[in-house]
């Protein structure tokens, strides 16, 4: 759809200051990373002011390397009446040597607000391909065991309610 963009992908050098205790990227730039992906994808897709507002299934299956080359890749999947449900991929590889080996990933769920900071409705998005179709399929059941999952959360919300 034209001004409308589904993908974003950013590429760049891992920085000696992302350095964690052990010589790799620290967790937490890992994670900015994806949020600030994930974060264009959504204001590239409805142009509008977006807020990330869940994460879900964050996954660290490899290190990476400080001075690798890191693509973060950020794709919507399912768009519900204000949120935007993202699809996000790491990958990583040796910039002199070597082939993309797939890092981390997750799901992130953003919120596009209006002027005033309330939810506000984004264009539709339709899958087309059956790829797609199972994606955006995966996003809704997701959701669905997402609101679970949140009320069993709620038990540790609140640690000084029983006063300790
Ligand atoms: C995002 C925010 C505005 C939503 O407000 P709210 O009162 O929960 O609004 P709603 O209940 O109308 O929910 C808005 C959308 O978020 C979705 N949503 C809310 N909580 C969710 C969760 N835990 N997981 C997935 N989606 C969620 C709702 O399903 C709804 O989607 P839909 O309109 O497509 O059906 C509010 O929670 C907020 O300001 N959070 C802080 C955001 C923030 O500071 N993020 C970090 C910095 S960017």
């Amino acid at each position: 759809m034209p001004g409308r963009d589904r993908e974003f992908t950013m590429r760049f050098l891992a920085g000696a200051e992302n350095r964690n205790v052990y010589g790799n990227v620290h967790g937490g730039s890992m994670m900015k990373w994806m949020d600030e992906g994930a974060g264009a994808c959504a204001a590239g897709w409805s142009g509008l002011p977006c807020v990330t507002v869940a994460v879900s299934g964050i996954t660290f299956h490899k290190p990476v390397a400080i001075g690798n080359i890191v693509e973060v890749r950020a794709r919507l999947i399912h768009t519900g009446r204000t949120s935007m449900h993202i699809a996000v991929n790491v990958c990583s590889r040796n910039p002199r040597h070597g082939e993309y080996e797939d890092t981390t990933s997750c799901l992130m769920v953003f919120v596009a607000l209006d002027a005033g900071g309330r939810p506000t409705p984004v264009p539709k998005w339709e899958p087309t391909t059956p790829e797609d179709r199972a994606l955006q399929a995966r996003a809704v059941h997701l959701r669905e065991l997402g609101q679970h999952i949140q009320e069993e959360l709620r038990t540790f919300e609140s640690p000084a309610a029983d006063g300790g």
